[in-house]
């Protein structure tokens, strides 16, 4: 299966990606956990990428469209993926469309995760993710690791994300409105798009999640 996931900041893409992703057997690839390994090991795409996540600004397009077609171009995403954070923007969609249509293949669904932002706000207060792989996610709170500041999958150093600040959150809520939302209409206009609600418990979610895509 080829499916896009969309959702504010904090709506739990990437924490409902890593169950959806095992559970269908499809890679989970997320372009900021992409960014945020580029920035750790010091690359030029992380060096480029870091002001524009810093200031909850969407990288530009250039980077981010050929870093995202690299990624599902590699052996392991042939038979499907998950997109988590990709595309963002209609360019990002449109770029995804050709390059799907290039190779005589389509996208199955985009489920779209709704989240009041109340909760979204509660959501990244609380996060921490681990620094040695940013896709292991906790909250403070909602699923606390075993042991503070360290993760129970790898036993990496929890932290919380730089762009996660209350101003930055503001910022990255605001594109999300303008930018990214439209790419939801985009695809209703394909009849590809299943709006499910994000609250509740994370096993709660994924079970409405694998509903929407009629795997339950
Ligand atoms: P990205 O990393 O994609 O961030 P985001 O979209 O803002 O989303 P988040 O990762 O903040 O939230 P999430 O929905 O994954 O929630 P999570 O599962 O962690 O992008 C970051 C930046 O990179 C962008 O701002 C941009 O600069 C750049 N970028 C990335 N992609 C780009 C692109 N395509 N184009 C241009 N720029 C791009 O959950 C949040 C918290 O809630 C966690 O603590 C979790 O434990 C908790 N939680 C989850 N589910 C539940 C639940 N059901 N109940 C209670 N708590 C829950
Ligand atoms: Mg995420």
């Amino acid at each position: 299966m080829r499916i896009v996931l969309v959702g504010p900041p904090g709506a739990g893409k990437g924490t409902q990606a890593a169950f959806l992703a095992e559970n269908l057997s499809i890679p989970h690839i997320s372009t900021g956990d992409l960014f945020r390994a580029n920035i750790s090991q010091g690359t030029p795409l992380g060096k480029q990428a870091q002001e524009y996540m810093r200031a909850g600004q969407l990288v530009p397009d250039e980077v981010t469209i050929g870093m995202a077609k690299d990624r599902m171009s590699a052996p392991d995403a042939e038979s499907g993926f998950l997109l988590d954070g990709f595309p963002r923007n209609l360019a990002q969609a449109q770029a995804l469309d050709g390059a799907l249509k290039e190779e005589g293949q389509q996208l199955d669904a985009v489920l779209d995760l709704e989240v009041p932002e109340d909760e979204v706000v509660k959501r990244i207060a609380g996060r921490r993710i681990c620094r040695a792989d940013s896709s292991h996610v906790f909250h403070v709170e909602y699923s606390a690791p075993k042991q503070d500041g360290v993760c129970d999958v790898c036993g990496g150093e929890l932290y919380q994300r730089d762009d996660d600040r209350e101003e930055t959150v503001r910022k990255r809520l605001a594109v999300y409105h303008s930018e990214t939302e439209p790419i939801i209409d985009h695809y209703r206009a394909q009849g590809l798009v299943t709006t499910i609600s994000a609250l509740g418990e994370v096993a709660e979610v994924t079970a409405r999640a694998m509903r929407a895509l009629g795997r339950d």
